[in-house]
Order: structure tokens, then C-alpha cells, then sequence
């Protein structure tokens, strides 16, 4: 047991953990009782939803062109096995401790208070970032598509440079508000949203098929060439740890490539988040997570088959290559169309992944290890509606303010970190506790949470040295709040002795 001694000889346990059954209580006290409303389809959706997004609609061009050619595909299905065997994990953990919070409520029951909290804070790297990222994306979109109409914003408020991206702002309020007045009225409106979407995407892959040109798929591995070693700061860990030098195409660039589309599939894990508000969790969990990371799969990999075939890869749009292919073979009016469908996808994302950080925000206050009286909820809406309402501003004034592409990198490693514990959770609680209901099994363990951590940190290899840096230092800094605030507040410190002397 390792045990810290802090302010006037008082012994923490910062590796207490809370037990699964008082995790499951907790979520009993009426002020702190999320309402039970989503299905399995409700979780589906709310999956797509999130997952559909950036990733399929800009990243596709830009990896097919730079580092994958038409394997782009490929790339997907490496992303797509990775992140299969983390949302094993997750599927395991949902059905079994169906409490909001996701992978910070996993950990708090199997390594403990201070390593939930790390991932707890960790979660929002991913979470309100990847928001206020893909709300500047968005606005993006919406920018283009005024312009397509002849109406062009004021270079202020929109565009590449804007001194406060307005557009970015307003969307995030909005879906902010709606994520206030209630989680079955939010969930409507992204059945609505993600239904437009996957229209969309449909009329890509089926109306794309009339226009594949065979000839560009030769070859389908372009030969690997060397790129251009990015130097210092820029270059993958993996690259400075080892001395490989980076290549482009070839069977190499496919798993490159799977490191940045990874990013297109974040969002499967974000389901978990919504487990207490799930009537039956232990059935329906598993089916909203692998569900929708299934479709998803199938979707990606169908859109970029038909995009490289319509359009050789080198001449792919890395900012809209979907629109773009279209344009290449004189459709011109799917150009508008598709954008209508980026715009929709991305505002589901950009909503859901607010609501993932309100939960996780909402189970660590109501440990305690920040303020408690935050994870109040609306008596008449059933939600967390301060939290809601502090995450929406956090998330605009960063999407309104900060341009936040190379921080993009960061979401991606903040992700990994947390599918890492997961999958190695699984193992723990397995040991733990043997007796503990799962209604949903991960197959063969140790050896499909073990391969899963080691193809999460594989990708994680492939980040920047600057990402590693700029995670390290937001962990640093959680790891200060923790000690100053979050063990001294801890509920399950009043709950739990603390460690005996030894
Ligand atoms: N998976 C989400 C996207 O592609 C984050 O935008």
C-alpha cells in the first residue's frame, strides 16, 4: 500500500479505491440522480453522433495524400482494430459499473483515488478541447457554405484568422443551452442531426460508385518514400526514442496515417459516459459501444474507398475532400450538400462531447475531489445544469479566442492515455473483484486488454515530442490541484479508514 504523508503527519492513501457497490450508491441520492432514459438505440446514435465527424470529413484527403494513398482505407481498419479492443474494455466496464464518469469511475475502482483523478483530468484533453476544436471546424464549414451562398462574414468574426471566431461561439452556446433543457430532448435533436448526417455519407458512397475511376487505385500502396525528418519538437517520440526515420506511403505510412485518423473514431468511449442515464446498462452499454463503433467502421471505410477511386490521391483537398472529389468529376451540387452534412456532423459532436465532459465533471465532484456542490442537478431538467453551463463557456471562449489546430495532437494522446488504463483496468478488476456480475465479458483476458494497451501506446509513440511535453505538463498541473484540493475533499476519505501505520 503506498501511502503519502502530508500536512501535520496526516497519512493519505492516495491509491484508496471506491469500492464498485459505493460508486452504485452514490448515484441513489436524489440530488445527485441522473434520470435513467436512453436505449440501446438512444446510445447508438448518441455514438455516431460523436464519432462522425472531423475525422472522416477533412482528415481522409489529407492522410491519403500525405501518408497513405488509396490504403487510406487500410489505415482505417488499423485505427478501427485499436480502438475495437479498447471499447471491448469499455463495454466490460460500462455493464458492470454503470455509473457516470467512464473511464475515471473504471479506475477509481481498480487503481485507485489519485490515478482516477489523473484520468479524470485527463478526460478533459479530450473532451472540452476536441469541443472547442472541432467548433472552429465547424465554423469553418458554416463560413464555406455562406460563401458557396454569396454571403461572406467579416474577417473578425470568421474565417482563417479571426480576432474571435463568432460563429465558433455561438454554436457551442447553443448546443450548450440545449444540452441544459434536458438529456432525452438533446438526445432528439442528435437523432435529428446525425440522421442528416448519414444521409449525407450514404450519398457519397452510393453516388460516388458511378464515378470511380479503377485507374486510381494503381497502386493501391503507393512506394514508401522518405519524408522529410521533422526535426526537434516536431518529430514523433517514437522517432527520437529509436532513430527510425519517418517515411510517407508504403506499408509504414499506413500505420502513420492510422495514428492521425485515430481521431476519427474518438467518441465510442464517450457512450460509457451516459451509462447511469441508460434504463438497462448491463445489456444495452455493450450494444451502444461496439454498435456504433461498428457502423462507423463500415462507414469510413466505404467513404474512402469511393473518394480515392473518384480522385487520384495526390490531388485529393486535404481541407474538404469529399466535397472536392464530387467537384473533380463536375457534380457540383454535392459540393453544398455535403458541407450541409459536414455542418450537421460536426454539431453533434461538438454537443456530445460537452456531454461527455459534464458527466465525468459531475462524478468527480460528487467524490468530492472537486467542488460537490457543482453536481447538483436541476430539479425540473434532470441534469447537471451549472456544470453544463461552465463547460459550454469554457468551450466557447476557447473556440472563440484560440486557434487550436496544433493542439489538436493533444485530444488524440489524451484519448490513448485513458483507453491505456481501461484496458489494463480490466485486468485489475478481473483479479479485484472475480465476483462482480459482467454482464458483458471482454474475450480471452490477459491477452486482449494487454494487446490493446500496447497498440494505444504504439499510437501514442507516433505523437509529437511537443505532445508528450504539453501532456506531461497538464498532468503536472492536475497532479498539484489534486494534492492541494482533491485529497482534502475527497469523500471517500470520510468513508474509507485510511491506512493503519505500519
Ligand atoms: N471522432 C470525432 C471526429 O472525427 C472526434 O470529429
Amino acid at each position: 500500500m503506498i501511502t503519502l504523508r502530508m500536512g501535520k503527519g496526516r497519512r493519505v492513501d492516495i491509491f484508496r479505491t471506491k469500492s464498485v457497490e459505493q460508486s452504485m450508491r452514490d448515484t441513489e441520492a436524489p440530488e445527485h440522480q441522473l434520470r435513467k432514459r436512453l436505449t440501446a438505440v438512444d446510445l447508438t446514435v448518441f455514438g455516431i453522433g460523436v464519432i462522425v465527424g472531423t475525422g472522416i470529413f477533412v482528415l481522409t484527403g489529407q492522410v491519403a495524400k500525405e501518408l497513405a494513398g488509396p490504403a487510406v482505407a487500410l489505415s482505417f481498419i488499423v485505427a478501427a482494430v485499436v480502438c475495437g479492443l479498447a471499447a471491448l474494455c469499455y463495454a466490460e466496464f460500462a455493464s458492470t459499473i454503470p455509473v457516470a464518469g467512464s473511464a475515471y469511475t473504471f479506475s477509481f475502482a481498480t487503481l485507485g483515488e489519485f490515478p482516477a483523478w489523473i484520468i479524470g483530468w485527463d478526460l478533459m484533453l479530450e473532451m472540452a478541447l476536441a469541443s472547442a476544436v472541432v467548433a472552429v471546424g465547424w465554423s469553418g464549414y458554416f463560413s464555406s457554405l455562406l460563401n458557396s451562398m454569396g454571403l461572406f462574414l467579416p474577417s473578425w468574426m470568421a474565417g482563417d484568422d479571426p480576432v474571435v471566431n463568432v460563429p465558433a461561439v455561438i454554436i457551442v452556446l447553443i448546443l450548450t443551452g440545449v444540452l441544459i433543457a434536458g438529456i432525452k430532448l438533446s438526445s432528439r435533436v442528435n437523432l435529428i442531426i446525425v440522421a442528416i448526417k448519414l444521409t449525407v455519407i450514404m450519398l457519397v458512397i452510393v453516388a460516388g460508385l458511378f464515378f470511380i475511376n479503377v485507374a486510381n487505385y494503381s497502386p493501391f500502396i503507393p512506394g514508401s518514400i522518405p519524408t522529410e525528418a521533422s526535426s526537434g519538437l516536431k518529430a514523433p517520440l517514437i522517432q527520437v526514442l529509436f532513430g527510425i526515420t519517418p517515411v510517407a506511403f508504403g506499408v509504414l505510412g499506413i500505420f502513420s496515417a492510422a495514428a492521425i485518423v485515430f481521431f476519427a473514431f474518438i467518441g465510442f468511449d464517450i457512450v460509457a459516459t451516459a451509462a447511469e442515464e441508460t434504463i438497462k446498462p448491463q445489456r444495452d452499454m455493450p450494444r451502444g459501444i461496439i454498435g456504433s463503433l461498428v457502423i462507423c467502421t463500415i462507414l469510413y471505410v466505404a467513404v474512402s474507398l469511393v473518394v480515392v477511386g473518384m480522385q487520384k490521391y495526390t490531388e485529393l483537398s486535404s481541407s474538404a475532400p469529399l466535397a472536392d472529389a464530387f467537384t473533380s468529376v463536375g457534380q457540383h451540387w454535392a459540393a453544398a450538400l455535403i458541407s450541409v452534412g459536414a455542418i450537421a456532423g460536426l454539431t453533434t459532436v461538438v454537443m456530445i462531447l460537452m456531454l461527455g465532459q459534464t458527466r465525468v465533471l459531475f462524478a468527480m465532484c460528487r467524490d468530492g475531489l472537486l467542488p460537490r456542490k457543482l453536481a447538483k442537478v436541476h430539479p425540473r431538467t434532470g441534469t447537471p445544469a451549472v456544470l453544463t453551463a461552465i463547460v459550454g463557456l469554457v468551450a466557447a471562449v476557447l473556440a472563440g479566442l484560440i486557434s487550436l489546430s496544433a493542439l489538436a495532437e493533444l485530444v488524440n494522446i489524451g484519448t490513448l492515455f485513458a483507453f491505456v488504463v481501461v484496458s489494463a483496468g480490466v485486468i485489475i478488476l478481473r483479479r479485484t473483484r472475480p465476483d462482480l456480475h459482467r454482464a458483458f465479458r471482454v474475450p480471452m483476458v490477459p491477452v486482449l486488454p494487454v494487446l490493446a494497451v500496447l497498440a494505444c501506446f504504439y499510437l501514442m509513440l507516433n505523437l509529437p515530442v511537443e505532445t508528450w511535453l504539453r501532456f506531461l505538463i497538464w498532468m503536472v498541473v492536475g497532479g498539484l490541484l489534486y494534492f492541494f484540493y482533491g485529497y482534502r475533499h475527497s469523500t471517500v476519505a470520510g468513508d474509507q479508514p485510511l491506512s493503519p501505520k505500519p
